[in-house]
């Protein structure tokens, strides 16, 4: 079928949107009609060129929300009509790592879907003959998608789209980071760096878990408001002096969780330092760039803290995704202050744009 998709052609240049052939489904696959997908920083990433596994042509976007338009032979777990989020960290539900609960970490198409192919090595996304390779196994800035069935979470058909896409990535990551990977106790401090997508998350899931105390640390005054609308109870302006700030805010000690959501390895040793001697626990979601280290004085190590990271929060998608919904649908948590913009497929870039120039937390482009 002909979709129209917003397609990289060269990193550095602007998305071209413009009509491309998608084939049918094939065994254990799903065609998606979109209904709506965030912005990323992910998208831009790869779009600049700066990621060095990128490639090009490829259809990107990943924070998608759609309805299933039809599935391909055995596929099992959804049927035509349901409501889905797209999977850019899929489960299998078989392999080594999805059979363990300590991690999200799923093996089955890992090496396919770097290099842009669906599992079985090809591509349902072409151009006049030529191949149109599949971001991140997603590539939702588009009408339609293929998808394998495994990166695919059925969600509640009450939730409105629009937010359900935000639950694609960097909701579910700052969620998930304090609820899976750290799963922070109730009655503690909590430190969360930076408040974007995966910051205010992070605050949201300190405080489901019951938190105490949550002090988020940004550099926008407009983005410590909205982390004080997520359940944060002090906002610290980043810089410097914040390891010391928060040293005095936690009689000297640190807090028993701090969360890295800046990707700024800067901010990464100060989410280190900031945790609690004994049991502190510092939590990394931020990607750095390349080449980038995180510094470390060994003595903070020794004397208890301890450092992980996590990706998609260590959420589990096809299982947890749907579950996180509901906290939106059950109205403990009030996902409406992430929807900044609302945007058509063709402003695309306009979407990169505004995320540049830091004008709310997402921008979403809507199909409909
Ligand atoms: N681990 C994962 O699976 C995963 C998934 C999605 C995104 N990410 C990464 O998480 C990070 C955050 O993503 P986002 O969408 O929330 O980005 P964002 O750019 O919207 O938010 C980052 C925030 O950090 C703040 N910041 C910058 N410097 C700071 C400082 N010195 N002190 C305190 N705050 C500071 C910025 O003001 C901004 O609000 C990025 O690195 C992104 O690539 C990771
Ligand atoms: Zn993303
Ligand atoms: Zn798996």
């Amino acid at each position: 079928m002909k979709i129209r998709a917003a397609v990289l052609e060269e990193f550095g240049a602007p998305l071209e949107v413009q009509e491309v052939e998608l084939a049918e489904p094939k065994a254990g696959e799903v065609l998606v009609r979109l209904v709506a997908c965030g912005v990323c920083h992910t998208d831009l990433y790869t779009a600049s060129g700066a990621d060095p596994s990128g490639y090009a042509p490829t259809v990107l976007g990943h924070e998608g929300a759609g309805v299933v338009e039809r599935a391909g032979d055995g596929v099992a777990s959804v049927a035509p009509g349901d409501h889905v989020v797209t999977l850019f960290s899929p489960q299998c539900r078989e392999c080594i790592h999805c059979r363990s609960p300590r991690t999200n970490l799923c093996l089955a198409i890992r090496e396919q879907q770097n290099r842009g192919y669906l599992p079985d090595g090809t591509t349902r996304l072409s151009r006049d003959g030529e191949q149109i390779r599949h971001f991140l196994g997603t590539s939702t800035f588009a009408e339609y998608t293929v998808m394998p069935e495994i990166a695919l979470a059925k969600v509640d058909p009450e939730a409105s789209l629009e937010h359900a896409a935000l639950f694609a990535c960097g909701l579910s990551t700052g969620l998930g980071a304090a609820m899976n990977t750290a799963a922070v106790e109730a009655g503690s401090t909590c430190v969360v760096f930076g408040a974007g997508m995966v910051g205010l998350g992070a605050v949201a899931g300190c405080r489901l878990r019951g938190a105490e105390r949550i002090v988020a640390v940004d550099l926008s005054e407009d983005r410590l408001e909205l982390a004080r609308g997520q359940g944060a109870t002090e906002t610290i302006a980043g810089g410097p002096d914040v390891v010391d700030r928060i040293l005095e805010l936690t009689g000297g000690f640190g807090a028993d969780y701090t969360f890295e959501a800046t990707g700024r390895v800067d901010v990464m040793r100060q989410a280190v330092e900031s945790a609690r001697m004994g049991w502190g626990l510092c939590t990394i979601a931020g990607v750095a760039g390349k080449g980038e280290t995180l510094d470390i004085v060994p003595r903070y190590l020794i004397t208890g803290r301890r450092v992980c990271g996590s990706s998609f929060g260590g959420v589990k998608g096809r299982d947890q995704v749907p579950e996180l919904v509901r906290l939106a649908l059950d109205g403990r948590l009030d996902v409406r202050p992430f929807v900044s913009h609302t945007l058509t497929l063709d402003e695309v870039n306009r979407g990169f744009e505004l995320m540049e120039a830091q004008d709310g937390i997402r921008s979403v482009i809507s199909f409909q």
